[in-house]
């Protein structure tokens, strides 16, 4: 799927139920590497990062296959150490693979991730601590080579708590001698969920508030399956797609106790959500408040995921509302698309300050990363007009079938080829 076009203007209106969570997913499957043996995710998202993933995972020598929306993972013979460029190249969760590969075969080597691009988005954190946990890491030609027979145990401080570099530790940690701690780590609910998946796995790691997790070290692991939670930005974007629209969405499987930030801005902007079961019912037809000030944060602060595509939202909603992006410096790609379509965004620095307008227009854009992708695509679904949003192959990253799931819920919307 290279483009779309979408014809604004229908308010949408059923029910979705919400697909396995990207983000939590990377990690578990970069943590298939660490057991000689089997591994089963349920609800495992067919989205691209998914599929290169799986690549990666057969270089190395698993064995990979579906059984319906669950994936399986024979890593008992791998024998390789090395990921190629064009692959790595793909998505920033390949750098998983050094802390997965050194617990497993005492070597990893691995070009520099590719995947949105976002700003600077070093990867110096994930150097440092596989160097404290005792691996030699050399940089030359754009590519990261560690070695160390075996890991060791150590106490190891984040100076901010990045997210891969948390799972990154906590993947290197495990089968290794001894035990790590880490403090100020991510509390992302994705990292939350890798520790799960390795403790059914057999593995020992205790998790404290504040950001101090434990790993003891060496515990043998053995077969297990997971069901993977919801993905709680796909979530949130189906929740802004009923708000932006006006429409009426029912969401199944909403990893609400995850959405706490999330859930806040959209009642304290009005719109209404109400739970019925394990549903949730988000209902955009009532008028919108602007929000004032939004900040993005590490968990629990409001994700910089959905900072975009709330963007779009606010860019339709009446007054003046300003967010500043607290974690990706070029997180802000997307205003100049949004204005191409008659949103009024002032840039500056850090914050962005939107000035609500009554419509916009449907013009040619392009997705230039992930979210911002989504966020073209609430714009589109609202505009008066037809929206062709170029750049689509990054929607496939990270959302399952979007086209499919929007045109259920009567969104006029269609691939083109070039
Ligand atoms: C993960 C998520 C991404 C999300 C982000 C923040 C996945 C696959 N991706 O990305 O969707 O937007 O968390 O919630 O889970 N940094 C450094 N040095 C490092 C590592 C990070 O300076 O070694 C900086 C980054 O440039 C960025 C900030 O720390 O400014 C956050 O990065 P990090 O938390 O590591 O995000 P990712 O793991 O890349």
């Amino acid at each position: 799927m290279d483009c779309v076009e979408i014809r604004g203007g229908k308010p949408l209106c059923g029910r979705v139920e919400i697909q396995g969570s990207k983000n939590a997913v990377l990690p578990i499957l970069a943590a298939c590497v660490l057991h000689e043996g089997t591994s089963r995710i349920d609800h495992c998202p067919r989205i691209q990062d998914v599929f290169d993933t799986i690549v990666i995972l057969e270089l190395l020598g698993c064995r990979v296959w579906w059984e319906g929306h669950c994936l399986a993972v024979d890593a008992s013979q791998i024998s390789q150490w090395q990921i190629p460029a064009q692959i790595a190249a793909r998505m920033r969760s390949s750098i998983l693979f050094l802390g997965a590969l050194l617990g497993r075969m005492g070597k990893a080597e691995l070009p520099y991730p590719g995947g949105c691009v976002l700003g600077a988005r070093p990867v110096d954190l994930h150097i440092k601590a596989m160097k404290d946990l005792g691996a030699q890491v050399e940089e030359k030609e754009g590519c990261i080579l560690a070695e160390c027979r075996m890991p060791k145990g150590k106490e190891i401080t984040l100076h901010f708590p990045s997210v891969g570099a948390t799972e990154n530790i906590i993947l290197a940690a495990v089968r290794a001698e001894g035990v790590t701690v880490i403090k100020n780590a991510a509390r992302e609910p994705e990292i939350g969920e890798l520790c799960l998946f390795l403790r059914e796995k057999g593995a020992d790691i205790r998790e404290f508030p504040e950001g101090r997790i434990e790993i003891i070290g060496g515990v043998r692991l053995r077969d297990s399956r997971h069901d993977l939670e919801a993905d709680r930005i796909v979530a949130g974007t189906y929740m802004l797609a009923a708000a932006i629209t006006g429409g009426c969405i029912t969401i199944n499987r909403m990893p609400e106790n995850h959405m706490e930030s999330v859930t806040a801005v959209f009642e304290n902007m009005g719109i209404k959500i109400e739970r019925i079961g394990c549903d949730v019912i988000v209902d955009g037809s009532r008028k919108r408040r602007n929000i004032g000030f939004l900040e993005t944060a590490p968990y629990p602060g409001f994700p910089t995921d959905l900072q975009s595509p709330m963007m779009a939202l606010l860019a339709v909603t009446e007054g003046e509302s300003r967010i500043r992006e607290n974690i990706f410096e070029a997180r802000f790609k997307t205003a100049h698309q949004l204005k191409a379509m008659g949103a009024d965004i002032e840039l500056k620095e850090r914050e962005a300050i939107i000035h609500g307008v009554p419509a916009l227009h449907g013009t040619q854009v392009e997705a230039a990363e992930l979210r911002g992708a989504a966020a073209l695509f609430l714009a589109g679904l609202r505009a008066e007009g037809t929206t062709k949003i170029c750049g689509c192959h990054y929607i496939s990253r990270g959302y399952e079938n979007i086209c499919g799931i929007l045109s259920d819920l009567g969104a006029e919307i269609v691939t083109v080829h070039q």
